[in-house]
């Protein structure tokens, strides 16, 4: 979380900051703050807030020039949001400036031993107590900038991407990475630092992302000199040429990331299977599959981990997996897997769900697989995130940035690549025949037309969202394959729109939430013809005579539910294993508008932040 850029070249640095720092607002935006550089004055602008209160700050409080800056995008850790505790943060002396995403947690000590030494804090951060570990090294050590960060980042315990700035040496930023993201962007006698590459890519399209435990200093007229920052070996920049472009981070004339990103599900599924999918000769092509599939397929079990959206996504992998080919699978959150010393062997499978491929979370669970000797296969949407290279094997989902902080076409990716998978393991292991192959293959290539389809009911479902905008809770009940649908649309419907919900598999209704049920409860109910349908039926009489309000979704041309639900939504007919496929989509859309219609902003809820880099 947070978001950090900085620039120094031969452009006013704060349009680009400014700029930036919006386009990164996704990972933080309790606060803000620029620091800019002149060639003799540094100029401070701070403030809780988003991006917007800063650049209204700025603007109104200071001159904006200058051709080295530092801006940042807070999502708070140390100390409250408010204007002193947003970076970036000085050092006692003025002379250096940082801003940092990650955490530093031994910082107290530090800062006690800095206490004594005579230095003062003005917030309550840990990134504060960094900048001045620097300044105190670069003193007692007489060396330069980039030396005593290195030795500095070797006395702290924690998670760290920076970056520096020393105004008596206006023409090098120093930056450092471990465990949250840092890219540079390369351009003609100019650098930028980012988070990820948005910030910066309408000027260049090379970029180096750091590794872990990695420096690097940016000189203006020199290359990137990078060490490692442990043993002080020389490191070698891996320039990667950019495939991104402006459209895709912009929001295309939707109102918000999150209508466009439910919106381009079609594209982003087609692109998921583009060039793997190949129904004609009857074969899927994923390398990160074919060069290790004797690994899944004598595994003893697949275990899945991931946060969020990408464990509902687990929960759907599990289904299918199970029931396709056959392999046992456990679905565990990252969180609860990394510290409850589970039994892992050299014969067991993890797949690890990322969008952002940076979550703390299953970062550490991918490398308590990796010690205890486990194939660790990643499946992420950011391309060169971390969880991609930590990773033994891959695929990535090429749904394209996923901007709004609530995750939607990620989801749907990751259960087509985890289909494909499953699917190709099915096949290799004699499971399904070639026609049978041949049948599902055809009808996920088809997938997408559906979803297009699918997308054609939101004037409906706006409408029924007009009608639960003041709801307090909500009950999301599906069954199978659609259970963790159930789940995913109560996670989505809370995290943009505030009101309580919760997914249930259908049939556990009777065993306790039935008791929440009388007339103001609105129950979303997944009842599509080819999951448990009569069963999912009683369920809905059940909710009927409580007086429960129900939302159903149903297969097309559906009358049984109709006549019972007060609002049914119609997907196409498709296989029980790619209902999720369809099902969600509307539930994204329900909170979406409810969402909007609370006057939430949807893009960024309250708390959240798109990139978890923090236990
Ligand atoms: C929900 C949401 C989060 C993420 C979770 C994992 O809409 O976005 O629950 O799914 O933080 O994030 P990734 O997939 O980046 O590891």
């Amino acid at each position: 979380m947070c978001g950090i850029v900085g620039y120094i070249g031969h452009r006013d640095a704060y349009p680009i900051i400014i700029k930036g720092l919006q386009r990164l607002e996704y990972r933080g935006y309790d606060s803000a703050g620029v620091v800019l550089f002149d060639g003799e004055n540094m100029r401070l602008a701070k403030t809780k807030g988003k991006v917007e209160d800063l650049k209204n700050k700025a603007e109104s409080t200071m001159p904006t020039n200058g051709k080295l800056g530092l801006g940042h995008t807070r999502w708070a850790t140390h100390g409250v949001p408010n204007d002193i505790n947003s970076h970036p943060h000085f050092s006692n002396s003025g002379d250096l400036a940082i801003i940092h995403n990650g955490i530093i947690e031994n910082y107290e000590s530090i800062k006690k031993a800095l206490v004594k030494r005579g230095y003062t804090f003005e917030s309550d951060t840990d990134t504060e107590v960094l900048v001045n570990l620097i300044e105190e090294v670069k003193k007692k050590e007489g060396v330069k900038l980039g030396k005593a960060v290195q030795i500095a980042l070797n006395q702290v315990v924690g998670a760290y991407a920076i970056a520096v700035f020393d105004k008596n040496k206006p023409d090098e930023i120093v930056v450092a990475k471990l465990g949250s993201p840092l890219a540079i962007g390369i351009g003609e006698n100019e650098y930028f630092i980012a988070s990820d590459a948005s910030p910066f890519i309408e000027f260049t399209n090379n970029a180096v992302y750091l590794e872990d435990e990695e420096m690097a200093i940016v000189r203006i007229g020199k290359e990137i000199k990078m060490r490692k920052i442990k043993d002080d070996a020389i490191a070698y920049p891996n320039i990667l040429e950019l495939q991104l472009n402006l459209e895709e981070i912009e929001k295309g004339g939707y109102e918000h990331f999150m209508l466009k990103e439910i919106y381009e599900q079609p594209r982003a599924i087609h692109d998921t299977f583009r060039g793997r999918l190949r129904p004609d000769q009857g074969i899927i092509k994923m390398a990160g599959i074919d060069q290790n599939s004797e690994r899944f397929l004598n595994a003893n079990r697949i275990i899945i981990v991931a946060c969020g959206t990408s464990w509902h996504a687990g929960l759907v992998a599990e289904y299918i997996f199970e029931d396709m080919a056959r392999i046992p699978v456990e679905v565990e959150y990252a969180s609860e897997f990394r510290y409850r010393n589970p039994v892992i062997t050299e014969n067991d499978v993890l797949i690890a769900i990322s969008q952002s491929g940076e979550t703390a979370d299953t970062l550490a669970a991918i490398k308590l697989a990796k010690e205890n000797g486990a194939f660790v296969f990643g499946v992420c949407n950011v391309v060169g995130s971390s969880i991609a290279r930590e990773t033994d094997a891959g695929a990535y989902t090429h749904a394209g940035p996923e901007i709004g902080v609530a995750s939607t076409k990620a989801f749907t990716t990751q259960i087509t690549v985890l289909m494909m998978i499953a699917m190709k393991l099915a096949k290799e292991k004699g499971v399904f025949s070639e026609s049978k192959y041949h049948e599902l293959l055809t009808e996920l290539e088809g997938i997408p037309q559906k979803v297009e389809r699918t997308l054609e009911t939101n004037p409906l479902i706006e409408k029924i969202s007009e009608v639960y905008k003041d709801s307090s809770n909500c009950l999301y009940l599906g069954r199978g394959y659609n259970f963790p649908v159930a789940l995913e649309g109560a996670l989505k419907l809370k995290e943009i729109s505030y009101i309580h919900a919760e997914g249930y598999p259908a049939a556990e209704m009777k065993h306790g939430p039935i008791a929440l049920i009388d007339e103001q409860m609105p129950v979303v109910v997944i009842a599509t013809r080819k999951g448990h349908y009569e069963k999912v039926v009683s369920n809905i009489q059940e909710i009927k005579s409580r007086k429960g309000k129900i939302i159903a979704v149903v297969t097309e041309g559906d009358n049984t539910v109709k006549e019972l639900a007060d609002h049914v939504v119609e997907v196409p007919e498709a296989s029980e294993s790619m209902t999720p496929l369809l099902t969600t989509i509307p539930l994204q859309l329900l909170s979406y508008h409810i969402a909007v219609m609370r006057g939430c902003n949807v893009d960024q809820p309250r708390n959240l932040a798109k990139s978890v880099t923090v236990e």
